[in-house]
């Protein structure tokens, strides 16, 4: 080894030990005489004092040495002169008194600063992301990332599951994005699709009798990138045979709240995590994953707000529609422009309009609001009341179509809680949402789309429905919520042929085309398939959500941007023409026609 030491793991019972470190420099100072250099490597900082008076080679070669080159170093641990400590620093006790220096790699300046926390260009940071990842703050994301995984490993190994690969040169698994496809050399004209989750495969391995499978899987998903999503990602997939829905988020919610309490100095609020029918996330949050760190429930007021004389409301109610709210306390003395803001962001989340109120008790009533005059002094206090708002509140209204609803007062519910800092940064709020539809309508291409995926079993009671009334039937799907995201989903499975079939020809395959894309788990039905189900946390989330970052970014070693492309590789690239002709790929230019 270069070194016998860690740089972070030295301390004051070291003192009077003679060690040799390597790694990089974080810091330089020159004092008349003496050099100081913070050195670091993977595990932390410590101080490095060379003194021209008992070291002078390595003193002048100190002089020369510059941040983020790469020295080795020897010498003798020794207690800082009183005054001199740093408490903020592990190591601010001792410093090395250095006798012998050795350059082992110089630098040159890096494009930003790795010894600052500072805002660094999201784009330089990709382009350079190796400097990047030096980091203390990278290198604290991905060790945590490495540890929830360990942990996940070892529990559910104890537990009898038992890690199989599954390929990633597949056929299309879908999960509501587009496939990525690779070319087939052997097979002219003919694609491998990368999975977009491992899904009939671990299914596959229920058929063939593992009854407890994981793997920590790699997904593609050619889909538009957001903050919490990227191209390719990380689950913990995950399958059993012979369980209840029961068994899954049993278990997941166990392993949940071990990670959170053994890896994370986070508070766990909610425990047991509250379930929450997809219904009822909707009409009190306006989201199937609602932050449970904060109240501002929404509230629906459409009987009142119907017997008004205001048209937006009445027209909605009469016409079947919520009229619902939200109160954002103490904020109403929300100026013009503000409150045009929201309007805004209702608008952006498709909402035509957003009518306010702001409590204040005058002698023209209990509220100032342009559509008061449309309600009777008697309404108003009904509305105030029954909307749980007290005098300096603002009421927000949305009438529309309940998704409409749900999905502006969602997006107002979020501002606030950033806003008003009602969302506590050290808090993790799990939930689980249960009891989904089994499909959504697609109205532009007029068939069932399924909720999670194809292979969500209807509930068992529910299976009648299929044919009589698809769009009540409930599937038995479960997802896990934290703090306002989709952490996992997952599903008890259809292992009936004919169950199976009738999925397929509600979405809109025909019989052909069903057996062309998934005739092998078709035929895999018929041969003994055990009742099974299973879920798939996000790794990327998950460990984001742990380690307090804003984005899935920060948390992959390397990862794509926005625009689902590698700065630092240039990937994807061109290829060569030879390369495109075995592949009997021919490119056209679309510019060119
Ligand atoms: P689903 O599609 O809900 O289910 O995905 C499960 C979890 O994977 C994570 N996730 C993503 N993370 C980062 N980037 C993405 N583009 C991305 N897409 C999904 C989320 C999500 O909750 N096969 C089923 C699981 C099952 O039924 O067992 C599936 O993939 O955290
Ligand atoms: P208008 O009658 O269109 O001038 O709207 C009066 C107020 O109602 C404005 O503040 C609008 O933003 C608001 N408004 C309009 N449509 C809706 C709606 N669908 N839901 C809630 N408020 C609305």
């Amino acid at each position: 080894m270069l070194k016998t030491r860690n740089c972070g793991d030295l301390r004051l019972e070291d003192a009077g030990q003679q060690v040799t470190l390597a790694g990089w420099v974080h810091r330089w100072r020159d004092h008349a005489g003496l050099v100081f250099l913070d050195l670091r490597d993977r595990s932390g900082l410590v101080q490095v004092k060379i003194d021209q008076a008992t070291a002078p080679e390595a003193h002048d070669l100190a002089r020369d040495v510059r941040t983020e080159w790469v020295i080795q170093v020897s010498g003798t641990v020794a207690t800082r002169p009183e005054g001199m400590t740093n408490p903020d620093l592990p190591t601010g006790e001792v410093e090395l008194e250095v006798s012998t220096l050795k350059v082992l790699n110089r630098a040159k300046t890096p494009p930003f600063y790795i010894n600052k926390d500072e805002n660094v260009d999201e784009a330089l940071r990709m382009r350079y992301r190796y400097l990047d990842l030096r980091r203390p703050a990278m290198q604290r994301n991905l060790i945590l990332r490495h540890n929830v995984i360990r942990f996940i490993r070892n529990y559910l190994s104890d537990r009898g599951f038992v890690e199989i690969e599954t390929p990633i040169l597949f056929k299309t698994t879908p999960e509501g994005a587009r496939d990525y496809l690779v070319p087939s050399r052997v097979h002219p004209g003919k694609f491998f699709a990368l999975p977009q989750s491992p899904q009939q495969l671990k299914q596959l391995l229920m058929v063939a009798g593992y009854e407890r499978y994981f793997q920590i899987a790699r997904c593609f998903r050619d889909e538009d990138q957001r903050g919490d999503r990227q191209p390719e990602f990380t689950q913990l997939d995950l399958e059993m045979s012979f369980v209840t829905r029961e068994d899954i988020m049993d278990l997941i919610e166990d392993m949940m709240t071990r990670i959170v309490e053994e890896l994370t100095d986070l508070e766990l609020v909610t425990r047991p995590f509250p379930r929450l029918s997809h219904d009822e996330a909707l009409r009190r949050y306006g989201t199937d994953k609602p932050d449970l760190r904060y109240g501002m429930e929404i509230v629906d007021l459409s009987a009142i707000a119907g017997a008004s004389s205001f048209r937006v409301f009445t027209e909605a109610v009469a016409a079947g529609n919520p009229v619902r709210a939200i109160v954002a306390p103490g904020c109403a003395g929300y100026s013009r422009k503000q409150i045009d803001d929201l309007g805004a962001l209702a608008q952006s989340a498709g909402a035509k309009g957003l009518a306010w109120m702001a409590v204040e008790e005058s002698e023209a009533g209990p509220v100032r609001s342009p559509i008061a005059k449309f309600f009777s002094a008697e309404q108003l206090v009904a509305l105030v009341e029954q909307a749980g708002a007290a005098p300096g509140d603002l009421i927000l209204f949305a009438a529309d179509t309940p998704a409409v609803v749900s999905a502006a007062l969602d997006a107002l519910r979020r501002e606030f809680g950033e806003r008003l800092g009602l969302a506590d940064p050290d808090q993790i709020a799990f939930c689980w949402v249960i009891d989904f539809p089994l499909f959504e309508w697609n109205e532009d291409e007029r068939r069932w789309d399924p909720s999670h995926h194809l292979f969500t079993a209807p509930m068992w009671e529910d299976v009648p429905l299929l044919d009589a009334d698809p769009g009540r039937a409930r599937g038995q799907q479960y997802d896990l919520a934290c703090n306002g995201y989709e952490i996992a989903g997952g599903s008890i499975r259809i292992h009936d042929r004919a169950v199976q079939e009738k999925i397929f020809g509600l979405i809109g395959l025909d019989v052909a085309d069903a057996r062309q894309r998934f005739g092998h788990m078709l035929e895999a039905f018929e041969f003994g398939t055990p009742p099974h189900g299973g879920i798939a946390p996000g790794i990327d989330r998950l460990v984001m959500l742990l380690a307090q970052e804003p984005n899935i970014r920060e948390v992959i070693a390397f990862p794509k941007t926005q625009q689902a492309a590698d700065l630092m590789a240039g990937a994807p690239s061109e290829v060569e023409p030879q390369q495109l002709a075995d592949l009997h790929i021919c490119v056209v230019d679309e510019a060119k026609g």
